[in-house]
């Protein structure tokens, strides 16, 4: 017996409308508030709560975080890396990695992410009655998988 895989998208917003940097915070029917980000120029997504009280993390700052360098016979190093692949929680500061969802403090912890795709110019989503759609303008549409 094979398993059939059903995939249903949930339109976000023109590509051209997230550039890179940008956040849009979006509903989704059936999984509630996802975040969806623009990281130079890749989308990903998060469910919008924080896996540790709640929060809406995807409100949170974008950021990078600090590297532990070592250094021979001397003291370790700290550098900033991964500027704008960090999301921080707003409530407690708890920060969680945009690209795999997954906690920074090493903990098990890891919030819910999301497949995002272009969506092509001629496949608009068909439960959207008007929504302008111009020749190479990419839509934004995040894949749900059941
Ligand atoms: S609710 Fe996000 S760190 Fe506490």
């Amino acid at each position: 017996v094979t398993a059939t895989r059903r995939e249903s998208y949930v339109p976000i917003c023109a590509a051209r409308d997230l550039p890179p940097g940008g956040r849009r915070i979006v509903s989704v029917p059936g999984v509630g508030s996802v975040g969806v980000f623009n990281v130079r120029g890749a989308y990903y997504a998060l469910k919008n709560r924080c896996p540790h009280q709640g929060a809406p993390l995807c409100e949170g700052m974008v950021t990078g975080t600090t590297a532990v360098r070592h250094v021979p016979q001397r003291m370790p190093e700290a550098d900033w890396v991964r500027e704008g692949e960090i999301i921080r929680c707003p409530w407690h500061a708890w920060e969680f990695d945009i690209l795999t969802g997954r906690a920074l403090c090493g903990a098990p912890w890891r919030v819910a992410t999301y497949d995002v795709e272009v969506a092509p110019s001629d496949d608009p989503p068909p439960f959207v009655e008007t929504y302008p759609v111009v020749e190479g303008d990419g839509m934004l549409r995040l894949v749900l998988s059941r």
